[in-house]
């Protein structure tokens, strides 16, 4: 059976500062995280074929670089888009704004940005693609992978965007007859 494997990009300077969106490096650790996949990979893929599909931004490229497999960019895995609070903090960013988006997290649309429902509908045609391929291999973003993960375990929406989809860590996603297996490796750096 094939499986889709999930991963959020190493992390970034951005996620050490705490900041919301931007095109940030690799931090040390995230290097790490970057360095170990390649071994981690092997020993769950074996010599089975694979893609390795990144976002546009850097810290997803970075985060694949020393994979030996082909590679595709899609803009559609790119962050959600956070409008006007694109490279502040959680802190910094508008109150008003911060209370509308914890009252419905799924339709909180950012002032100039996108929502969760925007990002699961641009990421239709990723779906799509993915149910023709055989194995892949996503490094993604936090909301995009949290998406992608509510779409195959058929997640109600209104939990989507509160699920846990931890830093260094590779989420392998076997599709059965009806729902997906689970397993989870943890990359301790
Ligand atoms: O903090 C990292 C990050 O990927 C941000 O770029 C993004 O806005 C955020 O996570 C998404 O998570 P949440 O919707 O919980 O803020």
């Amino acid at each position: 059976p094939r499986s889709i494997y999930l991963s959020r990009h190493g992390e970034s300077q951005f996620n050490v500062e705490g900041k919301i969106g931007g095109d940030a490096l690799l931090s040390p650790r995230g290097m790490e995280y970057a360095a170990a996949l390649p071994a981690l990979v092997k020993d769950n893929v074996g010599d089975a074929p694979l893609t390795v599909w990144t976002s546009t931004l850097r810290r997803t490229i970075q985060t694949a670089g020393d994979l030996p497999y082909p590679k595709l960019t899609w803009k559609s895995l790119d962050e959600l888009d956070a409008g006007v609070c694109d490279g502040m903090t959680y802190e910094a960013t508008y109150p008003d704004d911060f209370a509308n988006r914890d009252d419905d997290k799924f339709n909180y649309r950012y002032r100039g940005g996108e929502s969760y429902r925007d990002v699961v509908v641009r990421l239709e045609p990723v779906i799509m693609e993915l149910e023709r391929q055989d194995n892949i291999l996503i490094i993604g973003h936090q909301a995009i992978i949290r998406c992608l993960y509510a779409y195959f375990h058929n997640l109600p929406q209104a939990d989507l965007p509160y699920l846990k989809i931890p830093l260094h860590t590779l989420i392998k996603l076997t599709p059965k007859a009806y729902g997906c297996d689970e397993e989870r490796y943890k990359v301790p750096i």
